[in-house]
């Protein structure tokens, strides 16, 4: 099997040689308009091979993942669609809301899968979380609390094309959260503040903020998140149910100084970014678009499923503006409610 990697910056390069460690892939296709970069990524890695375009990849890939900007996003999943070519593209597949849509329904009708990067829906831990829930394992949920700070904010540049915290950090947990659940939300409130630095008020952001999202069955969920920890990337979700307990991204590496005698410490060794924290996840999800291509999986991450997260996000927007909840009906929205 052939796989395209269309952009090999930050995540297209991680992505890559993940995809090129798999065994069922023989060659993996690599493009990225700065000059010299597929080149470069190519020369590191075993069964991987530079091209000359994008028409390319998609001439001689069996599926392509897509890793570019976000603004280059619609336009290539268009482009797989129209080669018949499954696609990963990385989150978000769209910027805006009604963008999202037409191509949702584009993808639809195409008929060729198009999996969406939220990488907590290919953790394996979050997988297993979800597998206890839906078999009730854990009893009818009470609560669910995301945590979601990064080590230190992106570069500060990024900021006015960023979406925002909540379309750009938070979004993440807005599509795990319900997803796990399986209700739709039916209300959000969110507050946000700068305390890290002046620069996300200049760029009309906050760089803290909360999140309650309240479940048609009454259960709530609180997600934190925040662009600086001073001990690591801190990525967590912890459920309560009426039999169980339980947490996902709790370990020895998780960045949390315990004041207890017995408890943990954070130490050298803290996750510092997404890369570290989430390796098993971006594993999997290669393993899991390589099942797809070869009709051994159903799709996990659906286009459709973002239009929620999308939605979720800017409910919460208008919430920390007007300081009021904000009701949402994600189900005449467009958006499957789980
Ligand atoms: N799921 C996650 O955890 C996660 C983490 C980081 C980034 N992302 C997403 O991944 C995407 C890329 O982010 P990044 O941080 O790797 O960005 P990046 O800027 O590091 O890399 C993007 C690459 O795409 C290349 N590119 C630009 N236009 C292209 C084109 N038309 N064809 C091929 N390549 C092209 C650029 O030259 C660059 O090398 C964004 O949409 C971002 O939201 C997701």
């Amino acid at each position: 099997m052939r796989i395209g990697v269309a952009g090999v910056g930050r995540i297209g390069t991680m992505h890559a040689a993940h995809l090129a460690a798999l065994p069922a892939v023989d060659e993996v296709l690599l493009h990225d308009p700065v000059e010299g970069r597929a080149e470069e990524t190519a020369r590191g890695l075993a069964k991987a091979r530079p091209t000359a375009g994008v028409a390319e990849l998609l001439d001689q890939a069996d599926g392509v993942l897509i890793a570019t900007p976000t603004d280059t996003h619609p336009a290539m999943v268009r482009g797989c669609l129209a080669a018949g070519k499954p696609a990963l593209c990385e989150k978000p597949i769209a910027a805006d809301l009604a963008e999202m849509t037409t191509l949702v329904e584009e993808v639809e009708a195409a008929e060729v899968p198009v999996l969406v990067g939220f990488q907590r829906r290919f953790d394996p831990a979050v997988v297993e979380l979800r597998r206890r829930i839906t078999t009730g394992e854990l009893g009818p949920i009470y609560h669910v609390r995301a945590t979601g700070f990064d080590a230190n904010p992106p570069d500060l540049a990024y900021l006015p094309s960023s979406g925002g915290i909540f379309r750009d950090l938070l979004i993440h947990d807005l599509d795990a959260v319900p997803w796990l659940v399986g209700e739709p939300v039916i209300e959000v409130y969110a507050s946000g503040s700068v305390l890290v630095d002046q620069a996300f008020a200049h760029a009309d952001d906050v760089d803290n903020a909360v999140v309650v999202l309240r479940f048609a069955g009454g259960a709530h969920a609180l997600l934190a998140g925040g662009r600086h920890d001073p001990l690591g990337y801190d990525h967590r979700i912890e459920v309560l149910g009426g039999k169980d307990s339980v947490a996902v991204g709790l370990d020895p590496r998780t960045p949390l100084n315990s004041l207890e005698p017995d408890g943990p410490r954070s130490d050298a060794d803290a996750y510092p970014g997404f890369p570290e924290r989430f390796r098993r996840a971006y594993l999997n999800e290669m393993q899991v678009f390589v099942d797809v291509l070869g009709g051994r999986a159903d799709n996990p991450s659906p286009a459709r499923d973002s239009l929620v997260s999308l939605r979720l996000a800017e409910a919460c927007e208008q919430s920390r503006r007007t300081g009021t909840p904000v009701r949402v009906d994600l189900r005449s929205d467009g958006g499957s409610p789980s």
